[in-house]
């Protein structure tokens, strides 16, 4: 989604919002733009597209003072005009997020005799401002009023034309970090933005920021307030390509050794897992892919903690009618931790005194600041749109989940705990193994149909909605999931010659099933390309194309199963030469509704 960055200090302000700008292009975007002061003018420059299209307006200006912007589109189409900055009288700025009450805040302005030229929430916001410094010459004031008048959630970086040396910076809800090193300050929206400049910031939360040369300093309620500086520890390699030709396929071939470090430091520090097998009613709420480890994790902690998980997708959950009391725990999974759905969903959970308990990849991000516990996956920056890395991880933590309960109710028997035990330690040499297989002999496949279908029952039904999103984020082929025994109550009327259909054949109890569903899709031409566990037995008129996935018990083979379609998805989108890191209207997180 959008992306802030500004720099105030004694170097050229420009390269480095440019750079800051290209640091966070990962995470989608449809246009780009800078502001700084030029003879006492703001000057401003934008342009719709890449940022290399921004690189080729900009002069031999040089200045201390620029902010810049990536802009994802939500109000108004991608277009020069409505990109960012915006500027109105002697406000300019930059926006994250939405502001909800823009329509009747515009009407009002426009009373007052402004007038707008793009279709943006944020000039909007722009103009509020703008309306506001008659009223108040302290800009603090001036902004804790705006917030009042303002609904939604946003970060602002803003420019005003009375104070050329400084930024001001503005949050609710939309993240927004205030960095320092030796030679100034910077602004930005997420933390990849400013790495190769410092790894030193504040994390703002509802202060305003006041943003000079040599300092920094926060209000809230109009007083002025300390922040605590905070070091960000992770690795810079890892924001990185290493040689891989894109970051999805490097985040891939990271797995094993992130799913070793997981299981060494969670299985030798168990009890840092929580033991959810108290509460009585267990929700938990996600997004896409976040959701998808979700399912997967009710079904391993029904089957294996006997306890039943109720699933939802973030922005359904928060405007439901729930059952949520002081005994229900609800486990919020977000790779970002600023996802706008899933942070709603957590406040709800709160409001209800719900127990709260996120599985979050960025440290200290809102969720993983609000939850009551937090569980971090650790798996480094993840780049590329489509997420791999981060998702295994999170079905690996809700396996450890369940596993914890299975052992505390007994469940799991101390013959099966040795097997698991086993599993968890060959896990990531047996990824690494499906990493190596040859997967773009079937993607070259894939890569010629319009339409793709995945099948599966029970948790390879799971596992086969993940496969599908994958493949359609990143390679645009149209691809459905049903539940194996659905098929024929409609969708078997789409299937051809050479349609093909992805089977998922892992679980034990329901395989055989499966197995006939294949052989109704076969019989129709379907192209069949068949992923089973290696000790089951299938005849070989049943698949045209087979990929093995070694045995182990589900906490397991549930991670093993998601590798090659991971990497199908890959091949394929890589066939057709797309855009893999940076797929079109995608963004990697998602700070709106
Ligand atoms: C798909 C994908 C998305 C995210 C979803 C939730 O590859 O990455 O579906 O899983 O937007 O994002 P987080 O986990 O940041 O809350």
């Amino acid at each position: 989604m959008c992306g802030i960055m500004g720099y105030n200090g004694r170097e050229n302000a420009i390269p480095i919002v440019i750079k800051g700008l290209k640091n966070l292009e990962y995470r989608g975007y449809d246009s780009s733009g800078i502001a700084y002061f030029k003879d006492k003018m703001i000057k401003i420059i934008k342009e719709k597209g890449r940022i290399i299209e921004l690189e080729k307006l900009l002069t031999s200006d040089k200045t201390n003072v620029c902010i810049g912007h990536t802009r994802w589109a939500t109000h108004g189409k991608p277009s020069q005009v409505n990109s960012h900055p915006h500027i109105v009288g002697g406000v300019t700025l930059v926006h994250n997020g939405i502001i909800e009450n823009y329509h009747t805040l515009k009407e009002d302005l426009m009373q007052k005799g402004y007038s707008f030229k793009s279709e943006t929430d944020t000039e909007v916001a722009a103009a509020l401002i703008d309306s506001l410094l008659s009223e108040s010459k302290n800009k603090i004031e001036l902004l804790e009023k705006t917030r009042k008048i303002l609904k939604g959630s946003y970060a602002f970086l803003i420019l005003f034309a009375d104070e050329k040396e400084t930024m001001y910076a503005l949050r609710e809800g939309s993240p927004l970090i205030v960095a320092t090193n030796e030679t100034g300050n910077f602004v930005a929206s997420d933390i990849p933005a400013i790495l190769e400049y410092t790894k030193n910031y504040y994390l703002l939360d509802k202060e305003i920021a006041v943003i000079q040369k040599n300092d920094v300093k926060f209000y809230l309620n109009n007083q002025e307030v300390k922040k605590e500086l905070l070091t960000f520890n992770h690795d810079l390699v890892s924001a990185k390509k290493d040689g891989y030709q894109h970051f999805m396929l490097k985040e891939i071939h990271e797995e094993p050794v992130l799913v070793k470090n997981f299981l060494d430091y969670y299985l030798n520090n168990f009890d840092l897992i929580p033991d959810i097998s108290k509460y009585n009613r267990i929700y938990i709420v996600a997004c896409g892919s976040a959701y998808h480890a979700g399912l997967i994790g009710s079904y391993l902690i029904e089957k294996y903690g006997d306890l039943e998980v109720i699933v939802e997708v973030a922005s359904e959950f928060r405007y439901r009618k729930t059952f949520l009391d002081k005994n229900s725990l609800v486990i919020l999974i977000s790779q970002s931790g600023e996802t706008a759905d899933t942070i709603a969903s957590l406040r709800k959970a709160k409001e209800y005194q719900a127990k709260t308990l996120g599985i979050v990849n960025v440290v200290g991000s809102t969720i993983a600041r609000e939850v009551d516990q937090v569980i971090y996956i650790n798996a480094g920056c993840e780049i590329a749109v489509a997420t791999t890395k981060a998702y295994t991880l999170q079905v690996l933590t809700l396996s450890l989940l369940a596993y914890k309960i299975g052992l505390i109710k007994k469940i799991i028997s101390s013959k099966e705990k040795e097997i698991i035990l086993k599993d968890y330690q060959v896990l990531a040499q047996e990824i690494k193994n499906l990493i190596e297989f040859d997967y773009l002999k079937f993607a070259r496949k894939i890569s010629q149909e319009k339409d793709v279908f995945f099948i599966g029952r029970l948790i390879d039904y799971y596992i086969a909605l993940e496969g599908s999103l994958k493949l359609k984020e990143i390679s645009y082929i149209h691809s459905e999931t049903y539940p194996a025994g659905e098929l024929k109550h409609g969708t078997i009327s789409l299937i051809e010659e050479k349609t093909p259909v992805i089977s998922i054949l892992t679980d034990q109890t329901i395989y055989e099933k499966t197995i006939s569903n294949i052989k109704e899709t076969k019989a129709r031409g379907a192209y069949s390309l068949v992923l089973k566990r290696k000790q089951f037995y299938l005849s070989n008129d049943i698949y045209d194309d087979l990929i093995e996935i070694p045995n182990a018990t589900d906490l397991v083979s549930c991670i093993l199963t998601i590798i090659p379609l991971q990497l199908l998805a890959y091949y394929t989108a890589l066939e057709l030469g797309y855009d893999i890191d940076k797929p079109r209207n995608l963004a990697k997180s998602v700070t709106v509704e």
